[in-house]
């Protein structure tokens, strides 16, 4: 098995369903072009039959982007089918991405239908999704609450049916991270031909575990991850890109590679946070404004006297400049001369220990330092700065 990690992006859709954060056409256009210069396989661009603007926005993405895959969303249904493969005719590269519900719940509550008529459809859908691309991949919808016995049914027919990709969707977020793993293991190991396909995971964050479960599901032997930048996405999110990524890049002895380019994570997480109008967490991983800022005092002189004391990521590799010293009462007296120095000012032990306590009232009152804090600071001392 290759070792190769395939990015799906889902930003455009399962990101973009979230209140509030819909794009124009342009707007998508941008992040597409963004997210090919990242150096994502696959941007799933929207679901064209669900408005004539998605249409046109799978439409103008297909021509405006020429690397990634170009995937389309429909539900197991002719119409639909037939109106993603419209949207995608301008796709260099294409595909359709179609299913149905797996797990009892679904079948019995959502399309109130049973387990065999399921499978048909299934079958049909991307026998017919098929007659417009040979790249189709097939969402298993709530596989993550699906018996793995009729899960892997399922699996097994739609590839024999044609299916290039099978997608098994944690869709409410409900799976533990083992669990999760066990079911990529047991379709790996019981459907047969399962090694004509890739094995795509798509985990939702209801329970903060959608970075661990997809992990786990390529541990296991999935080789497509879906994802989203900042990791947003129906309700709790999708599993965040970046994490998935950098978890991957850190961790190197898994032996799972992407072809993400980690320098650009920064500056896309800006892109789509201002768009999407969405703000990103200050404790975001990898793309927080606290990922590298250290603010207490032990972990600042660590820091100091060597940056891996206290950082697994360089900052730059995820376009995240350079890791930051943030003035705080509980900060130490090397940070403080370290913010000094950076603005021209050399203490000696005895400026500087002066320079500290007055330093702490002024914490006390504003709580951040800022660099006209120190030079007020400085001024008071009657200090001058070193040119
Ligand atoms: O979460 C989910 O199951 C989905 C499918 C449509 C792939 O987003
Ligand atoms: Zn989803």
């Amino acid at each position: 098995m290759s070792n190769r990690v395939y990015v799906f992006d889902t930003t455009l859709r399962d990101g973009e369903q979230v209140p509030g954060c819909q794009l124009n056409t342009q707007e998508k256009i941008m992040v597409a072009r963004e997210l090919e210069a990242l150096g994502v396989d696959i941007i799933e661009a929207g679901f064209p039959i669900s408005s004539p603007e998605d249409f046109r926005s799978v439409q103008e993405i297909s021509k405006a982007v020429s690397e990634p895959v170009i995937c389309g969303l429909s539900r197991a249904v002719e119409k639909d089918i037939k109106t993603a493969a419209e949207a995608l005719q301008y796709a260099k590269r294409k595909r359709i991405h179609t299913g149905l519900g797996a797990s009892d719940f679904h079948i019995e509550h959502k399309f109130r239908s049973t387990r065999e008529e399921m499978l048909e459809r299934a079958v049909r859908a991307v026998k017919y999704a098929k007659s417009f691309v040979e790249d189709v991949e097939f969402f298993a919808e709530d596989a993550g609450r699906a018996d793995p016995v009729y899960l892997a049914q399922m699996i097994e027919l739609v590839i024999a049916a044609g299916a290039t990709v099978v997608n098994i969707p944690d869709t409410t977020g409900y799976c533990l991270p083992h669990e999760y793993g066990a079911k990529i293991k047991y379709l790996v190991e019981n459907v047969k031909g399962i090694e004509k396909a890739t094995i795509s995971v798509h985990c939702h964050n209801d329970l903060g575990l959608a970075t661990a479960n997809s992990l786990y599901g390529l541990i296991n032997g999935a080789r497509q991850v879906e994802c989203t930048m900042n990791g947003i996405g129906e309700r709790a999110g999708n599993t965040s890109l970046e994490e998935v990524v950098m978890i991957l890049k850190t961790h190197k002895y898994l032996g799972l590679e992407t072809n993400i380019k980690t320098q650009q994570l920064g500056p896309l997480s800006k892109l789509v946070s201002r768009l999407m109008r969405m703000p990103v967490q200050p404790n975001k991983a990898i793309v927080g404004a606290n990922a590298f800022a250290h603010s207490s005092g032990i972990h600042q002189d660590g820091v100091l006297k060597h940056r891996e004391n206290y950082e697994i990521i360089d900052p730059a590799d995820v376009g995240a400049g350079s890791s930051s010293i943030v003035l705080t009462a509980r900060s130490g007296r090397a940070a403080l001369n370290y913010r000094l120095e950076n603005i021209g000012f050399k203490l000696d032990r005895a400026e500087l220990d002066m320079a500290y306590e007055q330093f702490l009232i002024l914490a006390d009152q504003y709580k951040n330092i800022n660099d006209d804090h120190l030079q007020q600071l400085m001024a008071k001392m009657q200090l001058k700065a070193e040119v």
